[in-house]
């Protein structure tokens, strides 16, 4: 399967609206392709060199309703600091993520968010939860997982759980007030 910049399904499209199924766990080899081919990309477009040969947009998570599969499968590669401040990279294959707790504390990135299928900028804060907590499967690791994220990752990991309900990052931002004061929130 071919995936780029011209194939991944754009907001234009309602099918990007569709809400995913979650698929049979032992996961079939087809699901586990597509997961594979998900990872691939993202993984490839963060590689300058590539992503200009391939037409490739940067990305730190893609999920399976982007290329036309309405299925609960997506690809996240986030490279962050630990407490440590050493750098660490989360990376996951997952199926059927759900989110099974969240913080009251909110977060949201300055610079607002983007999107493989919004080409527009919408500016704006995407006021998300500070910190989730996610159980899934994970064939990277090949193990039912629970983790336990927060900062970044938690807000790439909720803005890929919302496509499975055909929800796009820009449907958060309220646009006559798009930069609320949000008291307490995780500013990134
Ligand atoms: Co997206």
């Amino acid at each position: 399967m071919l995936i780029n910049n011209d194939t991944i399904i754009k907001d234009d499209d309602s099918f990007i609206r569709t809400k995913s199924e979650p698929v049979e766990l032992p996961l079939s080899e087809e699901n586990k392709q597509i997961l594979r081919e998900l990872f691939q990309y993202v993984q490839d477009s963060t590689d300058e060199e590539k992503a200009q040969k391939l037409n490739l947009r940067p990305a730190v998570g893609i999920s399976a309703i982007q290329i036309g599969i309405p299925r609960q499968l997506t690809a996240v590669i986030v490279h962050e600091y630990d407490k440590n401040d050493e750098p660490i990279t989360y990376q996951y294959m997952l199926a059927n993520p759900k989110i099974v707790s969240r913080s009251i504390q909110s977060a949201y990135l300055e610079n607002g968010e983007g999107c493989l299928s919004v080409p527009e900028e919408h500016d704006g804060f995407v006021v998300r939860s500070a910190r989730v907590k996610v159980s899934g499967y994970d064939l990277l690791t090949d193990q039912n997982v629970t983790i336990r994220a927060r900062g970044y990752l938690a807000i790439v990991l909720q803005h890929e759980i919302d496509h499975f309900s055909g929800v796009l990052f820009y449907d958060h931002i309220d646009p006559k007030n798009p930069h609320p004061d949000v008291p307490g929130a995780m500013v990134i």
